[in-house]
This record gives structure tokens, C-alpha cells and sequence, in this order.
């Protein structure tokens, strides 16, 4: 009869014994995979390990929740802390291991260095969260230069996010190829976030508005709207109608230099934040030609 008994994910903290885990690997010629998180994992992180475990042979998934990527009014106290329901996800996606940083080893006493990625971080997110993507590439820098893996994955519901990554893997010749994997969603549209759980049935309702408004913006680049400005108009009035919705952004911008455009281009990226409630919430969407 076959043992039940599976021994638990193997997990490491500190960083010199995560780089002996991963050289081991390494001697034996696996190709690494690494998924950086935060935790509070849902379908959409677990969606990122089974690629990982897909493409590479020894798979890595970061938990930290990041104090410098969060605002001084912002929910680092409150964000879900489940470490023990995380790893049982880890595990059953076909992690290898799940590597826990304490905050202490992250930023030890007298930390002073920052990576900054100008232009792509100060609009759309950065234009309401000033000093958040400094904070997620300082970490994602210091994050791949732990692990140095082969592969890094990030899903595309955090588009902005991942365009400063490529871009920062770029300039500072970080030698990590950088893999976007699409949006997991609910149902009913709403893309998979931690920070749902905040939400209210009431509060939940409304936020289907963001997912409703891109699929506005779909259809109607699909059926050959050429005036774009008319299309963020009905997004923004779609989302200021909805109650509990207060919306920050609704636009359509180039795919790679995030700039707002007027007229369609061949890659376009519609992307909506608003808050439902307390709660910020955001999401994207390609749009295609006719
Ligand atoms: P976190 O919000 O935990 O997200 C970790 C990864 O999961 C990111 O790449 C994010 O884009 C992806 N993800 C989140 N929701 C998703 C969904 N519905 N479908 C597909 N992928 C989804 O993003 C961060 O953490 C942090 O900024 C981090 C990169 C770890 C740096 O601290």
C-alpha cells in the first residue's frame, strides 16, 4: 500500500543556504524558475508556479510581503498573512521550494540602496502611488539576485509591474529572462487579487465594474472604434456610475511605453485602478485591431 504521508515543502530564510539549495540544483544542470509573491495565494499566483514547474526543472516561490512597496496610509498591516495555507498551495502546484525572508534579512540595519526605473513608474500607478514602484524594484532586484534563476514569472494583471521588470532586467543587464502569464479572473470577469478579500458582497458587485469597463474598451476597438478618447470616455462614465466605485484611472496606452494614445496602434493595452470601497483595485486588458 502506498504511504499517504508527503513531507511538508521544503523552506529556507536566509539567503547564503537559499543559494546553496539552488547551486545544488544548479551543479546538476536544472534550469531554475523562480515566482516572486507576496502570499494570500489564489488561482492566479498558482497559475505562475505551474508555469514555472512547466518550463524549468527546480521551481522557487518567494512570500514577503514587502514593507517598502506599500504607502504610509496603505494595507502592509492589514495585507493576509497565511504562510501555512500558502505553502500547501505551493506544494500541490509542483514547487520545489518556497523561500521566507524576514523583513531583517531583506533590509538589514544601515540598508541604503534603491533601484529607481524612471519614466514607466511615475504614470498610472506611480502617478497615485509615488513611491511604490521603487520599492517593488528594489526588492525584485535584490529578489532575482538571490535566486538568480533562469526564469522569472509575473502575471500580466500587474501590467505596469511587469513592463518596469523588463525594463529594469534590461538596462541593468540582469540576466533573467522575464515571463508574463495571463490574468486568472473569477467567473463573472473580477481578476483574482488578495486584496478581494476585503471586499463586501456589496463591495464585491461593484467590482466587476473594472472588468466590465475593459470589456467595453475590447468591444468596441474590435467593431473598429478609431476615436479612442470616446472609448476611455464610456470606461470612465461606466465605473463613476457604478456606486461604491471611486475611479482613479481609465485609459489606453502603447504596450511597451505606457503612454496614453488617442488612435488605435497594433499594441494597446487598456488599464482601469479605482477604489471599490476602501479597497484599491486594478486590472488590464489588450485590446485588438478589427
Ligand atoms: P503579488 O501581488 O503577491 O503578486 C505576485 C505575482 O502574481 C505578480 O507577478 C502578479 O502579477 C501575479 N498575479 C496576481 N494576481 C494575478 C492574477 N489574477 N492572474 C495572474 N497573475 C496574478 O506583485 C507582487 O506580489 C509584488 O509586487 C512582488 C513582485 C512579489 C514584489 O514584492
Amino acid at each position: 500500500m502506498s504511504d499517504q504521508f508527503t513531507a511538508p515543502i521544503t523552506t529556507v530564510a536566509e539567503i547564503p543556504a537559499l543559494r546553496a539549495m539552488i547551486q545544488t540544483q544548479r551543479s546538476q544542470h536544472a534550469s531554475i524558475g523562480f515566482v516572486p509573491t507576496m502570499g494570500a495565494l489564489h488561482s492566479g499566483h498558482v497559475s505562475l508556479i505551474e508555469a514555472a514547474r512547466r518550463d524549468c526543472d527546480f521551481v522557487v516561490v518567494s512570500i514577503f510581503v514587502n514593507p517598502t512597496q506599500f504607502g504610509p496610509n496603505e494595507d502592509f498591516d492589514k495585507y493576509p498573512r497565511v504562510l501555512e495555507q500558502d505553502l500547501a498551495k505551493c506544494q500541490s502546484a509542483g514547487a520545489d521550494l518556497v523561500w521566507t525572508p524576514t523583513k531583517e534579512i531583506m533590509y538589514p540595519p544601515h540598508f541604503s540602496t534603491h533601484v529607481t526605473v524612471e519614466t514607466l513608474s511615475q504614470t498610472l500607478e506611480g502617478a497615485t502611488r509615488p513611491t511604490h514602484f521603487e520599492g517593488v524594484t528594489t526588492v525584485v532586484t535584490k529578489l532575482l539576485l538571490s535566486c538568480l534563476p533562469d526564469v522569472a514569472f509575473f502575471g500580466a494583471k500587474d501590467y505596469q509591474q511587469q513592463a518596469i521588470i523588463r525594463r529594469m532586467c534590461l538596462d541593468l543587464n540582469i540576466p533573467v529572462e522575464i515571463k508574463t502569464c495571463p490574468t486568472i479572473r473569477d467567473a463573472d470577469g473580477l481578476a483574482l487579487s488578495s486584496r478581494n478579500a476585503y471586499l463586501s458582497p456589496a463591495e464585491r458587485a461593484s467590482a466587476l465594474a473594472l472588468s466590465r469597463a475593459l470589456k467595453l474598451a475590447e468591444e468596441k476597438v474590435r467593431a473598429g472604434e478609431a476615436d479612442l478618447n470616446q472609448v476611455k470616455a464610456e470606461m470612465r462614465q461606466l465605473l463613476n456610475t457604478t456606486p461604491l466605485v471611486k475611479l482613479d484611472y481609465a485609459t489606453i496606452v502603447d504596450a511597451d511605453t505606457l503612454e496614453e494614445i488617442s488612435s488605435p496602434q497594433s499594441e494597446m493595452v487598456a488599464l482601469v485602478a479605482a477604489y471599490v470601497g476602501a479597497t484599491r483595485l486594478i486590472d488590464n486588458s489588450r485590446l485588438s485591431l478589427p
